[in-house]
C-alpha cells in the first residue's frame, strides 16, 4: 500500500477516506508538526498531504525522499511550495482550486460588512455593558450601494467578489498584470487605488506582490477607504497599514490574513476601525470537506491511478512509475 503522511487535521469523513487507500501517517495533535518534526515524519512516504503552514521546498522534498511522487497542498495559494524544486526531482504538487472560491468571496463581503457597518465593533461596545441609546445619529456606517469596489487580482476568487458586490450595488473595478476577459474596466493599481472605496486584496503571493500595499501604496488611497484582505498577509506591509490607520491616511481595514500568522501587528489590536478574523476565508464544513477530497484525489490519482492528478500545478513535473 502507498504511504501518505498528514501534516493536520483534516474534517469527518476524510481520514476515513485517506485510510481505506493508504497507509496513512498522521501527524498526531491539534498544534502543526514543528520543522523537525515534519522532516523525520514525511521520510519514506510516496505522497504528503500538507498545509499552508508548512514549507515545501527542498530541503523537505529531500527529507521524504526519492520515492516521493506526489504533494497535495491543502490550499489554493501555494506560496509555501518551491514547485521549482519539486518538478527539479519529479514530485508532482497539487492545489485545491474551485471549491473555496464561494466560502472566500463570502467571508470578503462578511467582513467588508461587519467593518463597514461595524458590526465587530458594536459587538464590543455591548460586550463591555457601555450606556447607550437609540438615536438617528448613533453609530453610523457606511453603506456598499453605489461604492467603487477595486479588485485587485482578478482570478475566481476576485471575480466571485466582483460579482457578489455588484449584488449589493457596488460599481466593479479591477487591476491585474495581464488584461482579462470581463464585464468591469481594468485600471492601473495606482488609479484602482485612488479612486476605489474598497481595495479588496485578490492576488497570490509572490515576488511581485509581497508588500504590494505598503506606506506609498496606502498614501494614494483616498482618507474615507478601507483595505480588505483575504488572500496572503504579507501582500501588505501591517506596520504601514496600521500607521496609516493610526493616522486616518485611510478610514479602515477587515483582515483574515497576517504577516506573520498566527501573529498580528499589536498596532491593529487597539483600532475599532478594523475587523480581524483568523485565516477563515475557506473555513465552512462543506468547503473544507471539498478540499479535503481534492487532496485525497490527487494523491489517489498519482499513487494508485499512476497519472498525473488533474489539478497539478506543474504537470511537467509528472514521471509515470518505472
Ligand atoms: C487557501 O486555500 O489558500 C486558503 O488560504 C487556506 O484556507
Amino acid at each position: 500500500m502507498a504511504r501518505v503522511y498528514v501534516s493536520c487535521r483534516l474534517p469527518e469523513p476524510i481520514p476515513e477516506e485517506l485510510a481505506r487507500s493508504f497507509a496513512v501517517t498522521a501527524h498526531p495533535g491539534a498544534a502543526p508538526p514543528s520543522r523537525a518534526e515534519l522532516l523525520a515524519g514525511c521520510a519514506g512516504h510516496d505522497g504528503l498531504l500538507v498545509t499552508p503552514l508548512e514549507r515545501v521546498d527542498a530541503e523537505l522534498l529531500d527529507a521524504a525522499g526519492p520515492q516521493l511522487r506526489v504533494v497535495a497542498n491543502h490550499a489554493v495559494g501555494y506560496d509555501n511550495v518551491d514547485v521549482a524544486a519539486a518538478t527539479a526531482r519529479g514530485v508532482v504538487v497539487a492545489n485545491t482550486p474551485g471549491v473555496l472560491t464561494r466560502a472566500t468571496a463570502e467571508l470578503t463581503l462578511a467582513l467588508l460588512l461587519a467593518l463597514l457597518r461595524r458590526i465587530a465593533e458594536g459587538d464590543r461596545f455591548l460586550r463591555r455593558s457601555a450606556p447607550w441609546i437609540w438615536s438617528p445619529v448613533f453609530m453610523l456606517g457606511t453603506g456598499l450601494d453605489g461604492k467603487t469596489l477595486g479588485i485587485v487580482g482578478l482570478g475566481r476568487i476576485g471575480r466571485e467578489v466582483a460579482r457578489l458586490g455588484e449584488a449589493f450595488g457596488m460599481r466593479v473595478v479591477y487591476a491585474s498584470p495581464r488584461p482579462q476577459e470581463a464585464p468591469w474596466p481594468r485600471l492601473e493599481l495606482a488609479d484602482l487605488l485612488a479612486t476605489a472605496d474598497v481595495v479588496s486584496l485578490h492576488c497570490p503571493l509572490g515576488p511581485a506582490t509581497r508588500h504590494l500595499i505598503d506606506a506609498p501604496a496606502l498614501a494614494t488611497m483616498r482618507p474615507t477607504a478601507v483595505l480588505v484582505n483575504t488572500t496572503r498577509g504579507p501582500v501588505v506591509d501591517e506596520a504601514a497599514l496600521a500607521d496609516a490607520l493610526s493616522a486616518g491616511t485611510i478610514a479602515g481595514a477587515a483582515l483574515d490574513v497576517y504577516e506573520r500568522e498566527p501573529e498580528v501587528h499589536p498596532g491593529l489590536l487597539g483600532l475599532d476601525q478594523v475587523v480581524l478574523s483568523p485565516h477563515l476565508g475557506s473555513a465552512t464544513v462543506e468547503t473544507r470537506v471539498a478540499m479535503g477530497r481534492l487532496c485525497v484525489a490527487a494523491l489517489e490519482t498519482a499513487l494508485l491511478e499512476g497519472r498525473c492528478p488533474d489539478n497539478a500545478l506543474d504537470p511537467a513535473a509528472w514521471r509515470p512509475a518505472p
